[in-house]
């Protein structure tokens, strides 16, 4: 228990809220990415050791949901919606112009200078202020290049 071997305590007090413990994995999976950034497959195992399945079976739920980082992200994790919406509204405009301004090599997920990590995700329930972002758990909507440049020169 390397990665979770200081949140035993949490881990079995979110387990009792449930009538089985395979029931607490989401909150579990979410406590390894608050503290680790992303939940890597080391930590998929012990997961799984803890809350009583197989590690195929964590690994199936974190592959599933784009919530749960599946490798290192930026200090400002920035989830851009590319659905038909956001689409519409200039989803991919936006994401080049990110990537173009902020410093992403061709086909990086992570800026040069690690500040930014850049995925395209399905709709994320914001279609009437598309083209619309999330940056860590922060919603951005009716995102201009202008608006982009604003919210994200303003972060460290
Ligand atoms: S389509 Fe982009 S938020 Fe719904």
């Amino acid at each position: 228990m390397a990665i979770l071997k200081n949140r035993l305590n949490d881990i079995e007090k979110l387990c009792a809220k449930y009538p089985s413990r395979r029931s607490a994995l989401l909150p579990v999976l979410w406590m390894v990415q608050e503290q680790e950034g992303w939940v890597s497959q080391e930590a998929m195992k012990e997961v799984a050791e803890i809350i009583g399945c197989t590690a195929a079976e964590v690994y199936e739920v974190v592959s599933f949901y784009t919530m749960y980082n599946q490798k290192p992200v930026g200090r400002h994790h920035i989830q851009f919606c590319h659905t038909l919406a956001c689409a519409i509204c200039g989803s991919h405009e936006a994401v080049a112009h990110i990537r173009e301004k902020y410093g992403f090599d061709e086909g990086a997920s992570i800026s040069r200078d690690g500040k930014f990590s850049l995925v395209e995700v399905e709709c994320i329930g914001a279609c009437t202020e598309a083209p619309a972002m999330l940056v860590g758990e922060t919603l951005y909507g009716n995102l201009t290049p202008e608006r982009l440049d604003e919210v994200l020169s303003a972060r460290t």
